[in-house]
């Protein structure tokens, strides 16, 4: 881990979780990937996150489950290119490899390289990669080079990224991939503002948050409570939007009425963590 910077350091907890699903009896998702990113150190700290907040595992798994039903539908769909922004150990371009779509992973150089290491040594192709910061880079630029089309429709999947930036660099992000991608379809997760102010109402989700702080070294610095914030600012629509406790209803009910049970009632989970799918309106 002490290669990789602490943001990206933050990709071992979700491959721990990932790798996790394995002994779950209703599995949500099949990663046969995610345990070759995983070490002893980093499952200690995620075993201390869970004892703290056991939801915080659950809700990775629906993130994992949500994100995972929105390439499902976008390659059905007949989605041809698909980007994983801040892609981390994520492995969806080899799970969901389909004949005439294609992957790209985007992350910081460190975190591709070991990701791009750990696959060589087990026999297995990186998908296509690019190599930034995408705060820093002209990233529809980049995805030209590499072959994408950008006025085809382009899926960018942003996984467990969001919190970790300035509102300010969001917006400039956004407003690069609006004025270049035309065709783009976004998902991303995030957290409440009551989250990262930690007036959630349940004391362990802020115990948990600082703990996650102090064990990867990393801040969550922005919450989303009303979009309306970034669809009017840069001409979007939102098309889907379920907080990740919805998504375990669905899809995880016995594991979703645990948590329900679990939570403090005045803190709404249904509001602390979502995602939403966005497009040009
Ligand atoms: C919590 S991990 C999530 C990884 C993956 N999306 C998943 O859900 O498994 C956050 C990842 O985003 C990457 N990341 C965050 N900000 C970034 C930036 N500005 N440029 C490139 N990568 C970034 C980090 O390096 C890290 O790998």
């Amino acid at each position: 881990m002490d290669i990789i910077n602490e943001v990206g350091a933050t990709a071992f907890f979700v491959s721990s979780i990932r790798a996790m699903e394995k002994e779950q009896e209703h599995k949500l998702f099949h990663d046969p990937y995610a345990a070759w990113f995983v070490n002893e150190e980093i499952e200690k700290k995620v075993q201390e996150q869970i004892e703290v907040f056991p939801p915080a595992k659950e809700l990775v798994r629906y993130r994992v489950c949500a994100m995972s039903e929105i390439i499902e539908r976008g390659i059905a769909d007949g989605v041809k290119q698909i980007v994983s922004l801040g892609a981390g150990f994520d492995m969806r371009a080899h799970i969901y490899q389909t004949e005439g779509v294609r992957f790209c992973d985007v992350d910081q150089p460190a975190v591709l390289r070991f990701k791009n290491k750990v696959l060589e040594a087990g026999g297995v192709t990186p998908c296509a990669g690019i190599e930034c910061n995408y705060l820093e880079v002209d990233l529809p630029g980049e995805l030209g080079r590499a072959g994408f089309d950008l006025e085809a429709p382009i899926l960018l999947i942003w996984e467990g990224n969001t919190m970790y930036l300035p509102l300010d660099l969001i917006h400039d992000f956004l407003s690069r991939l609006r004025a270049q991608v035309p065709n783009m379809t976004l998902a991303f997760d995030y957290l409440s503002e009551k989250v990262i102010n930690r007036t959630s109402g349940d004391e362990r989700i802020s115990e948990f948050t600082d703990l996650f702080e102090s064990n990867f070294g990393v801040k969550w610095v922005t919450g989303f409570d009303d979009l309306s914030v970034l669809t009017e600012k840069h001409g979007l629509e939102v098309v889907k939007s379920e907080s990740l406790l919805e998504v375990g209803e669905r899809r995880a009910p016995e594991s979703a009425a645990a948590i329900e049970e679990f939570m403090d009632v005045t803190a709404d989970l249904l509001k602390l963590y979502s995602y939403s799918v966005f497009r040009a309106a």
